[in-house]
């Protein structure tokens, strides 16, 4: 445990701020769907499990749950290409779908998930994403946002650097020296 905290260099967002914001976007997302029919919210797993599952209990509207899992080519810390390594087992057509993402870094990935759903003619398609690192991702498409962050590599609540932190219930910067080595 010691050893995992010491590679942090400080929290970015406390338990307490995700679950209060959390609530938040529930509250604004229920209103929003009110009598519109269930959503489908998919997950991107890895990293948005917990904030899907925290998110989905304080809906007050029909939902279901699907997830997708993505992958990028390349290293630990850079994105580049994506591939879909596990797809819905529901079929979207015709229905309201809500993208639940982490985090947003480049854009690349909820970029390139957003026009494969397209394809697919949901009734509406949305995002809702935690964390989007400022001064970046110029071009995306993001309807929820829970947090803006510095644009530094964060852990924790679903965020992970090499599978490391994942589960912790804080958002947290990593050390540099960890990751630009
Ligand atoms: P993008 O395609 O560059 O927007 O990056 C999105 C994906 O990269 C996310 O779904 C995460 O899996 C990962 N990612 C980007 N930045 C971070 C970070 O700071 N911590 C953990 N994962 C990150
Ligand atoms: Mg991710």
């Amino acid at each position: 445990m010691a050893d995992l905290y010491r590679e942090f260099e400080r929290i970015l967002v406390t338990e307490d701020d995700i679950q209060t914001r959390v609530g938040e976007l529930a509250a604004q997302i229920s209103e929003d769907f009110r009598g519109k029919g269930s959503i489908v919210l998919i997950g991107i797993l890895k990293g948005a499990f917990m904030f899907v599952s925290d998110l989905a209990r304080q809906l007050t509207i029909p939902h279901y749950i699907d997830f997708m899992a993505l992958s990028s080519y390349g290293s630990k810390a850079v994105s580049g290409a994506v591939r879909i390594l596990l797809d819905l087992r529901a079929d979207v057509y015709k229905k309201h779908v809500m993208i639940v993402e982490d985090i947003v870094d480049t854009g690349n990935t909820i970029n390139y998930l957003y026009t494969v759903l397209q394809t697919r003619k949901p009734t509406s398609l949305s995002t809702c994403v935690l964390t989007r690192k400022e001064g970046k991702s110029l071009d995306v498409k993001v309807d929820y946002l829970g947090f803006e962050i510095p644009d530094v590599w964060v852990v924790g609540y679903g965020l992970d650097y090499a599978e490391r932190h994942r589960t912790w219930p804080f958002i947290a910067e990593l050390k540099k020296d960890v990751y630009q080595t």
